[in-house]
């Protein structure tokens, strides 16, 4: 088979598309290590690094899962939607980061015992992980290829399922119970960073469904769903 634009689009991309996505998921990690440091009161430690590795993930995942809608609201251009793939093989490497050092350095306070206490957590780390892995795999021209377009672009519209497991992986550990407790006593300058990783992965998620409602309606004017394969990814 062979490809045309659209379907480069979606599956080759430049290096500096690369560049920016890798850039993008180490600037969240740096970031979230200076702000855990500076106003967390949390020093740099493995336990720190493993939380940081989740929030970077979690937020090259944002990006990911927003680009499309963003680009057929046509608020971004064709550059930024080529994003997609990228960002979403950083967040890949990212998660798989973060469940090595949870299981290597961190076993002893993440072991066998801290699963068996969380297991619904677990769970769905296991689902979100699994099916990123997923994803990833197929985001190269080969599987496109094997799969055929449309069973291929019905697997990347999945994408959101692997999101919202990542966000109530952690929200099921009552990471909540940690934002109240900040705004009443306000113990350190600033909140738990996971208050900002679901505030914005909230509006990820209503981005998307926002984007399958405009779909729905057929309103879409730069994409439209099932067009194939010119119609380029949904995610
Ligand atoms: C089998 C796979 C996974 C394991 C074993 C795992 C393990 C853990 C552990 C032990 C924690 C710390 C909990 C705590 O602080 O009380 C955690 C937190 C977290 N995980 Fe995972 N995780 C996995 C997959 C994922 C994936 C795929 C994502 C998303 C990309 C993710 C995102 C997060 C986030 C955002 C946090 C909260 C970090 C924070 O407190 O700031 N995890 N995970």
């Amino acid at each position: 088979m062979e490809y045309n634009n659209t379907d480069s689009a979606v599956l080759a991309n430049s290096r500096s598309q690369w560049a920016i996505a890798a850039a993008w998921g180490a600037g969240w990690f740096a970031f979230s290590m200076v702000y855990h440091d500076l106003w967390r009161n949390k020093p740099y430690s493995w336990l720190t690094a493993n939380e940081c590795l989740a929030i970077a993930s979690v937020m090259s995942m944002c990006f990911a899962l927003a680009a499309g809608p963003l680009f057929r609201f046509g608020w971004v251009g064709e550059y930024v939607r080529r994003l997609r793939r990228p960002m979403g093989i950083v967040s890949f490497v990212l998660a798989i980061l973060h469940v090595l050092v949870a299981i290597i350095p961190m076993w002893s306070e993440f072991g066998l015992k801290w699963m068996v206490r969380h297991p619904l957590s677990i769970i769905l780390a296991i689902v979100a992980t699994a099916h990123l892995g997923i994803l990833a795999r197929i985001s190269w021209p080969s599987a496109h290829k094997a799969m055929g377009y449309a069973r291929w672009k019905s697997w990347q519209r999945t994408a959101w399922i692997a999101f919202a497991a990542s966000l109530a992986h952690f929200l099921v550990l009552g990471k909540e119970a940690k934002w109240v407790e900040w705004f009443e006593k306000r113990p350190t300058p600033a909140p738990t960073f996971t208050l900002w990783l679901t505030l914005t992965g909230a509006a990820v998620l209503a981005l998307r469904a926002a984007d399958w409602r405009a779909r729905l309606g057929g309103r879409d004017p730069k994409e439209h769903a099932g067009k194939a394969p010119g119609g380029s990814a949904s995610g």
